[in-house]
């Protein structure tokens, strides 16, 4: 199972103060000397963390894998068929959240989603879908021609928080074996941390996990490349839990 370090929030510190650090460029190099397998960032439409700026220099500068996830929106289709990461997720977006609440309603945006989906692989863009896990979800983007999703731990991850998380694993991985079955590549991710990731990084039809805001949060106490090995580290080893 790779890791793919979500670096926004190097962004969200340095846009605190309109100021130019800390880079988010030196992050993804740094993220990639400790062993990240790959560099992800959310250009949000209301910019603010990572501007545009920053998705153009990863993309000359990542040496593993830009991922860049984005909404559906025509100005965003552009910006990618300009820089070309190697990966867009499409993610819902709304104006106020604090971070993204859900997965895509693939079934209820099947027209657009299926039609920026079409333009993007046409321009070399690889994508991905971020779904919550359900089968009848992954099911339309099979059938929109999306050839990869992310499965929303969003859930888990709150269950996990209240003790009671079992059952939402068990979604996780019906909807990742069927997921594969269908032909997809399967991704998972958001709020997972040193403490609940034990339980998905055993479910073998993931193939890759997106993590930011607890490792970069661990970042600033112990220092980016620690806090990605330790993560790297508990993947393979889920059971060697470091202290809070
Ligand atoms: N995956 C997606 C689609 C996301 O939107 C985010 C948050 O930007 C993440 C993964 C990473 O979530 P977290 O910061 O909670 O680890």
């Amino acid at each position: 199972m790779r890791l793919a370090v979500n670096i926004d929030h190097i962004a969200t510190i340095r846009e605190a103060r309109k100021s130019d650090e800390p880079d988010p460029i030196a992050a993804a190099v740094l993220c990639e000397l400790a062993g990240a397998q790959g560099i992800t960032v959310h250009l949000r439409g209301d910019r603010r963390h990572i501007q545009d700026r920053d998705v153009e220099l990863l993309r000359r500068t990542v040496s593993t894998h830009l991922n860049v996830e984005m909404a559906a929106t025509s100005e965003m289709v552009r910006i990618a068929q300009t820089i070309k990461p190697h990966r867009v997720t499409l993610v819902p977006e709304r104006k106020d959240e604090l971070t993204t609440e859900g997965g895509l309603d693939v079934v209820l945006h099947s027209g657009n989603l299926e039609k920026v989906v079409r333009q993007l692989l046409d321009s070399a863009i690889d994508v991905s879908i971020f779904v919550d896990p359900d089968l009848e979800q992954i099911r339309h983007c099979s059938k929109i021609h999306a050839p990869k999703i992310e499965i929303n731990t969003g859930r888990f991850t709150d269950a996990w928080r209240l003790g009671n998380w079992p059952a939402e694993i068990e979604k996780i991985t019906t909807a990742a074996r069927g997921a594969r079955k269908m032909g997809l590549n399967v991704f998972a991710g958001h709020g997972l941390n040193y403490r609940n990731i034990d339980a998905i990084a055993g479910i073998a039809d993931i193939e890759e996990l997106n993590i930011g805001h607890s490792i970069i949060a661990r970042a600033a106490l112990v220092g980016l490349e620690r806090a990605v090995r330790e993560m790297a580290e508990l993947m393979r080893n889920p059971r060697r839990l470091p202290a809070r």
